[in-house]
This record gives structure tokens, sequence and C-alpha cells, in this order.
């Protein structure tokens, strides 16, 4: 990450290299959107010249004499009737693009004053912005540019505690999108292990366990060990538990896919169908960052996070289109795709999780099918869900977060879709419907009457990079569930 260890909040601007003023799109022209008068006379005669409007997005850098900033850079934010945190995270966001080309030291973010906001999610939303600009993935350039932006202040009643959590938020979706940008080969099972070992030697309260492919034979997971078959490494499942409030019964298992690269299997992806798949353990990484950030902000749940690890490689040794596989639950699967992988290392993770920890909801997070991108873009993660509750807790986190979800049936009829001849459960149907399907599979395998899906593969890993994502790995799935279980009652 960029800018790391450097940001503070405070009431008094210091001196600084730069600051930043929002400005308000009013019906007259440019309105500035703090009270602070000292800024008056510089943007009066900007102003005037009506080429500066306010709208969302637009910049000005003005230089000064005198202050204590000799730069102030005028940030529209549009029209304040219309503002919302999303527009404040996103036009923060993209500030940080004009001032990386500029050799700042340090700089103060004032905040807009917005009757209709609450404080916090104003000051959560601008914070956000800046941070998950800041990020940078370097492992591969040569010159890696040098932010040489050392300090950010925060200027305005901002608590030290709010700031902090954001800063823990922050980071964790920092390690997520690592992971999910990293090369397949680096980030592999061994790799998940050991960041999972380095976190129960870090963070004293998360304890590990790991299920090696001998463990997997023994609990009889047929299926994750069917997908992990021609890979040089043998799938696992990494086990991390973390109990913040030990006197509550309440315990929620959250389960990520994490196919570390999903060829396809001998149903080969074709054309550039491969290419972004390396992003297909984005919900395993996801998990790993809950995990972290739950535990560092010391959350009052209990959560026991799952990752089901497991490469869809091909070779002699891959697992076969008409062959079938016995699950955990002893349900047999028909493999009619092979590239429909992911319901299957699910399936049996989450029954294993289900016998040892007895959870009261379990939530899963899934790259799991191009038919979620076709449905709703990149803008929103798919829900499936057995418990209306719960499917409503996530849907106002997303909108909370702006990691928004959007609600996909489960109609029985889709059961029809996955109807074996020879087994009980084949583990792909028709295209259509292809996220409910494939959230119908899993649902085969859940005996929890509180289960969530969230069908990321649209969320995870962008096409086009947006202000507040400048690498195509977003960390999807760690703000809206940090945010979910902080509304947990
Ligand atoms: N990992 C893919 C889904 C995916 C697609 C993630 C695009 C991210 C971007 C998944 O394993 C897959 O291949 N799904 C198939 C399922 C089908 C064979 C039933 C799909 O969606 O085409
Ligand atoms: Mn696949
Ligand atoms: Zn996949």
């Amino acid at each position: 990450m960029m800018v790391k260890n450097c940001v503070s909040s405070s009431k008094e601007r210091q001196s600084a290299d730069l600051v930043i003023l929002p400005v308000w799109m009013d019906k007259k022209g440019a309105l500035l959107a703090t009270s602070e008068k000292e800024f008056e006379p510089l943007v009066k005669f900007v102003f005037e010249q009506k080429d500066f409007s306010g709208k969302e997005k637009e910049m000005q850098l003005l230089y000064r004499q005198n202050g204590k900033e000799p730069r102030v850079l005028l940030l529209g934010i549009g029209e304040e009737e219309s503002c919302t945190p999303e527009i404040l995270r996103s036009a923060y966001a993209s500030s940080m693009k004009l001032l990386s080309s500029k050799s700042l030291k340090s700089m103060n973010v004032l905040f807009p004053e917005v009757g209709h906001l609450d404080s916090e999610a104003l000051y959560t939303a601008v914070i956000e912005g800046i941070l998950m600009a800041g990020y940078s993935f370097t492992q591969f350039k040569e010159k890696p540019e040098v932010s040489s932006l050392a300090k950010i202040c925060f200027c305005g009643n901002v608590k030290a505690s709010l700031l902090q959590r954001i800063e823990i938020i922050i980071e964790s979706v920092s390690l997520v999108r690592d992971l999910v940008n990293g090369n397949a080969d680096d980030v592999n099972v061994d790799a998940f292990k050991q960041l999972a070992r380095d976190f129960e030697k870090e963070i004293s309260s998360i304890k590990v366990t790991i299920l090696d492919k001998k463990a997997l034979e023994k609990e009889k997971m047929g299926l994750i060990l069917a997908v992990g078959k021609a890979s040089t490494l043998p799938p696992s499942v990494i086990i991390l538990e973390y109990k913040g409030d030990p006197k509550s019964k309440e315990k929620t298992a959250i389960v990520g896919k994490g196919i570390t690269y999903d060829t396809g299997g001998l149903n080969i992806k074709v054309g550039v169908g491969m290419e972004t798949m390396k992003c297909d353990m984005a919900g395993a990484a996801a998990v790993m960052g809950i995990m972290r950030a739950a535990a560092k902000l010391k959350l009052k749940v209990n959560l026991v996070g799952a990752l089901a690890i497991a490469e869809n490689a091909i070779g002699a040794n891959s697992y076969k289109p008409g062959d079938v596989f016995r699950s955990r639950t002893g349900k047999t699967v028909e493999i009619t795709n092979t590239d429909a992988e992911g319901r299957l290392v699910l399936a049996d993770t989450i029954s294993y999780v289900e016998d040892h920890y007895q959870p009261t909801r379990l939530i899963d997070f899934a790259t799991l099918t191009g038919g979620v991108i076709v449905a709703l873009g990149e803008e929103a993660s798919g829900l499936c869900s057995n418990d209306d509750k719960l499917a409503h807790a996530l849907e106002k986190a997303g909108e909370r977060t702006h990691e928004r979800v959007w609600r996909l049936p489960l109609y029985p009829e889709y059961k029809e879709y996955l109807k074996s001849p020879i087994a009980d459960i084949k583990n792909s149907g028709p295209r259509k419907a292809s996220c409910s399907s494939g959230a119908t599979f899993i649902h085969a395998f859940v005996k929890s009457s509180s289960w969530a899906h969230l069908d990321i593969a649209g969320t995870a890993y962008l096409s086009e990079l947006k202000a507040c994502h400048p690498t195509a790995a977003t960390g999807v799935g760690v703000r809206l569930f940090i945010d979910f279980l902080e509304h947990l009652t």
C-alpha cells in the first residue's frame, strides 16, 4: 500500500504541501463546501470566471504565496442535495491520481459539510476513498512509482478510533488485493497455508487448523480432492477461528472459494476466458481479509473462516467429465463440466464446517459464475439465500459500504436443472440462470437454515478500473462483511 503509517486527524491544520478543498456545484456556480473563510478571497476570482463548476471529480490546482499550504486543490463533489458517501469516496479517490504526479510530502484533507449525511458515514467515505486509491501493486515493475506522500492529515472532527478502524479495514482490503493480483503460482496452496500460520503467530486471537490431503481423505471429501487431482500441490482446507464473544452461542462461519488457478480443467476455458483466472481465489482471500480485520478490530463476534483451496489444473490425472464422485455428505455428483469446480470445493468445505463447528449462520464467498457478470456487471455481487433476514442484513451492509449485493432467486425449479440419471446431482446445468443454479447446487449440501451465497465473480476483479480501484483486484467482501458484523443484533 502506498500510504502507510502516516495518516492522522486533527481539528487544527498544520503546514502541508497541499490542501484538498471540496467544492459544490451550486445553482449559481461553484460554491465552497467548507466554511473555512480563509479560502474565500482565493477562490472568488476563480469561481467568477465560470469555468470551474464543481461537478463531480472536476479538479483545479491553485498556488498561493500565503497560508498553511502553497497548493490548493479544488475538488468538485457535485450538487449538495444529491451528495452520497459513494460520490465523496469516488471524488476524493480520483484526486489521488492527479496528486501522484506532484512531488508532495504532506497534504491536508478538508471535509465538506453535508447537512443530510451522518458525519461518521461522511468521514468514512472520504478517508476510504483516499486510502483505497492509494493502493498500488508494484511487484512486477522495474521502476515502481514511489510516492513521496508521507503524511496525510484529515482535518476535522474525526475521532482517532474511527481513523484507526478505517486503517485496519483498508489494510485488510489491500491484503486481499495483493493476494488476488499476485501470480497464481506464487499465491498457491502453500502460500495460503503459510499466510494462515503467519496470522496465527501475529494475531493471538486467531487459531488455525490446516487439513492436508490425508485429512481430506479421512474426512471423505471426495469433491475437493477431485478438483485438485491434477495439480502439483494437493488441495487443502484451512480453518481460522476467532472468538470475540466467548459468552455468546452465536457463531458466524464464512467459507471462501480458493481456486488458485482455474483452467477449466479438461473442459478447458477457451479464448480470453482463462486470462483472469488467477482471481478465482478471491473468495478465500476475502475470508482471510475479514478474519484479519475482525480480529484486529476486536469485534464482539465469534467467527470461523474456512478456505477451500485447490488448483483446477489440467493433466493426465485430471478429474474427468462423466465421472461420478462422492461428497463428504455422501451425496454423489456426476461431473458434467469440470469448469464448475467452485461449487464442488465449497460443498465439501461447508459440510465439514457445519459438522465440526456448528455455526448459527454460514455465508460463502465465491467467484462462482460468469452468469452473474452477465446479470449484474461489475456493479454488484450476486446474493442467494435461504434466510430473508440474513439476505436483508447483507443488502443493507451493501448499501452502506457501496459493496452492493443483489438478490437472485433460489426457485425450486432450479433443482430440475441439476438432475442426474446416474448420480444424486450433477455439477452443472444449462447456461440459463447459472448464478442461481450454482447456488442451488451449493444449497443441496448446506444443512443450515441460515445460509447466504455471495457470487463475487463480477466484483472481485475488474475489467475496467475505477477511481477507488487503481488495480483490477478490489478486495470486495471485507468492507461489506465487517459492516455486516458490526450491525449484527
Ligand atoms: N471461476 C469461474 C467463474 C468466473 C468467470 C469467475 C469469470 C470470474 C470471472 C467458474 O469456475 C466457472 O468456470 N464457472 C462456469 C460454470 C459453468 C461451467 C456451469 C461459468 O460460469 O461459465
Ligand atoms: Mn471454473
Ligand atoms: Zn472457478
